[in-house]
């Protein structure tokens, strides 16, 4: 238990004073106290969810841009018909992470996942940090799925012979301006539908999920009679140099060893890795519905799992199958499932692609922007970001507030940026963030050991250094022009927190004024 004593008749835990009078910044939130805050009742978000929804919820978050458009990149620049492999390392790596983050969801069953889980046991700054590094997560998330649906919703449209002028047609390589209206308008409209309530948005979820496992099935079912086998040679490409992947583009761990950059071989698989690892992300986000969900204990773990088993063996029959039905050097970039089957004479299959991708990539698109927001409510009402935010709306339950400002700020950013490099530094986000998470596990099983958990991650210590150890292999394997990215946007975070979130926050004592 934590040790309080009384200041002014109010209780203070010991800890927490200590800590505040010694800078504050790793100050704990005990769990006790996050579960408490989801109890005030302007505070609350409204516990709907099942087991179900939750699985619902996170495949219609995970399959997405991932697989139906940088399969094909993956397979033609850095693994060949291995594509399959580099899906595996990269669910293995995704699946070490969820067992940690089941173990947390299902202990702090509060909004904020990986956010909530470092407040807990790591401290302020290391939750603040984990918040802003969500924000890159999910915001850039949000707005690179979007920028993909409109690139499928025009080519839909120019195979009916409508066409957007160019300049409402995104950021093009030739003019280096353009809106992307219909993306812009997709975020508009998602941010409107999470307002409006958490089930009207797992409804629309569950038929559109629907859809897109349909298309899945189609590509692995039917694209299995189109497989020529000599296409799969041969299987691993022999590595090849690369004047491209030089300077810092070139994989940090190239730079750092002094590597020759190379494309394909045993290296090109984990490159792929590190790059497929955006197909993946979304299961993280079926943590931050924790609160809405009616028995978060047992379902948390069943949904995060559950989504992540079904996603990767889909993709792994998916890169099997599409490798086959095309040399790998033919693939295409942009469609290369629909295209795949254009090549091979069967266009209808490829309209149904098409559309099924165009539909999928809105519940991307939703959920990511959903799981955003909440990370948000949940900073606002521990008072490290505006109290203001996290009012949560008195007729439809939701944090209305954070969705309109975030949802306004996505579509901007979706409708004016080209963002390919921008998915680099989704991954590392996320990546840093289960590092985060399977320390943190590891040290509230010091810190809390007789917290009730309904679920454990198995081998403690052991699995959370490995976890811990993989994710930072799949980090190493990005270019080194995204870490310096990332090290901007942190350290633009760190000084956020020491000019406002430290001063407001709701852990300070309570003579302070900021409550
Ligand atoms: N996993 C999601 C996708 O592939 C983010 O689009």
């Amino acid at each position: 238990m934590t040790r309080t004593k009384t200041r002014g008749g109010t209780p203070v835990s010991i800890e927490d004073d200590a800590s505040s009078r010694s800078g504050g910044w790793l100050r704990t939130k005990s769990v006790e106290q996050s579960i408490k805050d989801t109890e005030e009742p302007e505070h609350a978000l409204r516990r709907s969810l099942s087991a179900l929804d939750l699985t619902v919820f996170g495949v219609g978050v995970i399959i997405g841009t991932g697989i139906f458009v940088l399969t094909g990149a993956v397979a033609k620049e850095n693994a060949g018909p291995a594509t399959a492999l580099a899906f595996v390392v990269a669910g293995i790596v995704c699946a070490l992470a969820a067992l940690c983050y089941a173990e947390f969801a299902s202990t702090v069953p509060v909004a904020g996942s990986a956010y909530t889980f470092s407040y807990a046991s790591l401290g302020e700054l290391a939750a603040w940090i984990i918040g802003w590094d969500l924000i890159l997560e999910f915001a850039l998330g949000t707005a690179v799925v979007a920028v993909g649906w409109s690139g499928y919703i025009r080519s839909l449209m120019d195979n009916i012979g409508w066409s957007l002028p160019q300049a409402l047609s995104g950021t093009s390589d030739e003019t280096g301006f353009g809106f992307d209206l219909l993306a812009f308008l997709l975020v508009l409209l998602l941010t409107g539908i999470l307002v409006a309530g958490m089930k009207l948005s797992a409804r629309v979820t569950q038929v559109v999920v629907a859809i897109k496992v349909t298309v899945v099935l189609i590509v692995i079912v039917a694209g299995a009679f189109f497989i020529d086998s000599a296409n799969y040679d041969p299987f691993v490409p022999p590595a090849k140099g690369t004047v491209e992947g030089a300077g810092l583009q070139a994989p940090l761990i190239q730079l750092m060893f002094g590597y020759e950059p190379t494309n394909f071989g045993v290296q090109g698989i984990f490159t792929a890795a590190a790059v497929v690892f955006f197909a993946f992300i979304g299961f993280d986000i079926v943590a931050t519905a924790a609160e809405e969900t009616r028995n978060p204990q047992r379902d948390m773990p069943r949904g995060i799992l559950g989504s992540l088993f079904i996603c990767t063996a889909l993709y792994v029959a998916v890169s099997i199958v599409v490798t086959g039905m095309q040399k790998y050097t033919e693939l295409s970039v942009d469609a290369p499932l629909a295209d795949a089957f254009k090549a091979t004479g069967h266009p209808f299959y490829a309209g149904v692609i098409s559309f099924g991708a165009a539909v999928g990539l809105t519940t991307v698109c939703l959920i990511l922007l959903l799981g955003q927001t909440r990370v948000f409510f949940a900073m606002s009402r521990d008072g490290l970001l505006p109290r203001f935010f996290s009012r949560v709306h008195p007729r439809f339950g939701t944090p209305y507030r954070s969705t309109i400002l975030l949802g306004g700020i996505i579509a901007v950013i979706a409708g004016f940026t080209s963002i390919s490099e921008l998915a680099a530094l989704v991954n590392i986000g996320t990546l840093f963030a289960f590092v985060v998470v399977a320390v943190g596990v590891v040290i509230l099983r010091r810190t809390r050991p007789e917290l009730p958990r309904a679920f454990r991650t198995p081998l403690v210590p052991l699995l959370p250094a490995l976890s811990v150890l993989a994710s930072l292999w799949l980090m190493i394997n990005l270019p080194a022009e995204t870490w310096v990215r990332f090290g901007i946007w942190m350290v633009i975070g760190v000084l956020l927190y020491f000019v406002y979130g430290r001063s407001h926050s709701r852990l300070n004592p309570p003579a302070g004024i900021h409550r």
